[in-house]
């Protein structure tokens, strides 16, 4: 089944705490090098480097007309306050960053992120005109007590819970089942699916139809020799990938998933 023309397929690269400014500098460079036009108008591809990076590739992406956007790994609720160590949306925005990683597992499960939390941060980045990546996804232990579904669906509803449709409609979503994060477990591209699937079903009944829209990506291990065949999945628009993303020639491949 071919997926919806309007959900054109992303790449975001999430390079977590990798990557020193310069490092991050060389490797958009490289990236940019390796892409063509064709690239970008078969996917989107995003990069999200840590906090401290963001404007050194900024810069880069703007001064070269890259056609690369910009994502942060994370931002505070709060727009400005007294919240040592903490950056907001509107700065966010300000530094022309196009998309926020929001709820990351690993925000989750080390910094804890509640759904409360990672609710409040959708709305900011969403009030501060940016794109929400929120994720979502189940342990191990979960996923072998056969709860994943019930996960997710407490996760998606928490994380957009009285959000105007429209809003949740400009979202991109990812799955990320934690237990194939960084360990070379991928889920398979069935169970991948089958699960996105209930994630869109979930978002249907909260906001109808405009939850055909919304790109939800699948991430955990992700890399060039099994990207095609998630990809091939109806449901699946893309991948957050990690360990992956870090190499301009492994993450340029990943864009080049059709050829
Ligand atoms: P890996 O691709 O390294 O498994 O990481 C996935 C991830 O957490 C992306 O956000």
């Amino acid at each position: 089944m071919a997926k919806p023309s309007q959900r054109k397929p992303l790449m975001a690269g999430n390079w977590k705490m990798h990557h020193n400014h310069f490092e991050a500098i060389q490797v958009v460079q490289k990236l940019a090098y390796r892409l063509e036009a064709d690239d970008y108008e078969n996917c989107d591809v995003v990069v999200c480097p840590t906090l401290i990076c963001l404007r050194s590739v900024q810069t880069v992406i703007e001064s070269d007309r890259m056609t690369i956007g910009l994502g942060a790994q994370n931002c505070h609720f709060e727009e400005k306050g007294a919240f040592t160590g903490e950056v907001s949306a509107p700065m966010l925005a300000k530094m022309n960053v196009g998309f926020v990683i929001v709820g990351h597992s690993e925000r989750r499960e080390m910094f804890g992120e509640t759904d409360d939390i990672v609710a409040k941060k959708t709305r900011a980045v969403l009030a501060a005109g940016m794109t929400p990546i929120v994720c979502c996804g189940e342990t191990l232990e979960e996923r072998e007590a056969e709860q994943t579904n019930d996960k997710v669906t407490t996760q998606i509803k928490a994380a957009f819970l009285g959000i105007k449709a429209d809003d949740v409609g400009a979202c991109v979503v990812a799955y990320e089942p934690i237990w194939a994060i960084g360990t070379g477990k991928t889920a398979t591209s069935e169970d991948a699916n089958a699960t996105i699937g209930v994630i869109r079903k979930v978002l249907r009944e909260m906001v109808g139809p405009i939850a055909d829209t919304i790109r939800i990506l699948y991430g955990g291990s992700v890399k060039p020799s099994n990207v095609g065949e998630l990809m091939a999945m109806p449901e699946i628009d893309g991948a957050l990938v990690g360990g992956a993303s870090l190499d301009p020639d492994d993450f340029a491949k990943i864009v080049r998933f059709k050829r």
